[in-house]
């Protein structure tokens, strides 16, 4: 058999994007598709070679940084979301310099923030949230010690797209003076774009660094994460030297690293603009209003009303029901606490989409 016919067996067995509600990441925008396959054999860990590479993603990080409130500021695209976490929390903690270091995280912090811990022996504190389910800051303050070097906020939460007190935090690590790290590895890409944003961003003072990914809400082809830091000088705590490459110094996690994320990334951000990305995220929010509305006529209710493009609603049957779509292939997800089904109302996930799914939803829901 041809290679090829071979792969296209394996792909084939892929669930498409069309049934699936619960990715963060989607569907390439066309314009990342063309820009990916001009950069495909570029390595941006060795930028001496890949000059114009390199310039393109310094390009890149400035328009993020504007976006985010910040003419100065300094970063690199990445794998994604988690390892933007771990290269901020690395940069606070060599920069805060305390010993048997500890970072407060909300109880609702992704995953990523587990190995943190674990990668970067640093302990992992984490902080109650309310009914709203944001963090509640008197406890964040409370947990916070002399060995604490950052305070991490969520720009829209994995589970409920919820986004915590970043104003309130940023404050009281300026008061302490302590490194205040924004995951904002979905939201960064929404907020921005929604009427009345909330402030999660370097408006903020005691923000030192963010998490932002391209990959998600960007549109841009995998991998593309973005780690955003205040200015050049956070950055150069992850400095180590290079001798035998084109470069001095390397602040990235990764050695070799491609350059298709930030083309793709670029793409997308220069060609959409502020108004095409506007529009995008303003049909994914009323896209998420309609299956709110679905939802309800079922008689499910959200566990908070969205935020943003991401949404659950309270079922004790959660796990039945996420198999039971599996089954048909749609592919939804749940979340802990409480037990709650959960959609991320993505790019791909068309009006169209929304409907088909909930006649599906509704034979479900008669045998489970
Ligand atoms: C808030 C948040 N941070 C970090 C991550 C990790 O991103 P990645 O899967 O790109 O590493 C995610 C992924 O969903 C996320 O939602």
């Amino acid at each position: 058999m041809d290679v090829l016919k071979e792969l296209e067996e394996f792909r084939k067995k892929d669930i498409p994007y069309t049934r699936v509600l619960s990715s963060m990441c989607t569907l390439p925008h066309p314009i990342a598709v063309e820009a990916h396959k001009m950069f495909l054999n570029t390595n941006l860990g060795d930028p001496g070679i890949f000059r114009g590479t390199f310039e393109l993603e310094k390009k890149l990080i400035k328009m993020i940084g504007e976006m985010l409130h910040n003419d100065i500021a300094s970063g690199y695209i990445c794998s994604g979301g988690t390892e933007a976490n771990i290269q901020g929390i690395r940069a606070a903690r060599n920069f805060m310099k305390k010993k048997n270091p500890n970072i407060v995280v909300p109880k609702t912090a992704h995953f990523s923030f587990e190995k943190i811990g674990d990668i970067l022996r640093v302990e992992v504190r984490r902080a109650k949230v309310d009914e709203e389910y944001k963090v509640e800051v008197a406890e964040v303050e409370n947990l916070v010690d002399d060995s604490t070097v950052a305070i991490v906020g969520i720009a829209g939460t994995t589970e409920l797209g919820q986004i915590d007190p970043i104003v309130e935090l940023s404050k009281l690590a300026e008061e302490k003076g302590i490194w205040m790290h924004v995951d904002a590895a979905f939201g960064g890409l929404v907020i921005p774009f929604m009427d009345d944003p909330y402030p999660f961003d370097f408006v903020n003072k005691g923000v030192k660094s963010i998490t932002i990914d391209p990959h998600k809400m960007g549109m841009a082809t995998i991998p593309a994460g973005g780690i955003i830091f205040r200015d050049q000088s956070y950055l150069k705590t992850l400095e180590v030297e290079t001798p035998y490459l084109t470069s001095k110094t390397q602040y990235t996690l990764t050695g070799t690293r491609p350059g298709t994320g930030v083309a793709s990334a670029y793409a997308v951000l220069k060609s959409l603009g502020y108004e095409g990305m506007k529009k995008v995220v303003k049909t994914c929010l009323k896209n998420t209003r309609a299956l709110v509305d679905e939802m309800k006529a079922l008689n499910f209710e959200p566990v908070i009303e969205p935020v943003m493009n991401v949404v659950a609603f309270k079922t004790e049957k959660a796990d039945k029901i996420k198999e039971e779509l599996y089954k048909r292939e749609w592919v939804i997800s749940t979340i802990r606490n409480p037990r709650a089904i959960r959609f991320v109302i993505m790019p791909h996930v068309s009006e169209e989409t929304i409907k088909s799914f909930i006649e599906v939803f509704r034979k479900v829901l008669v045998e489970v």
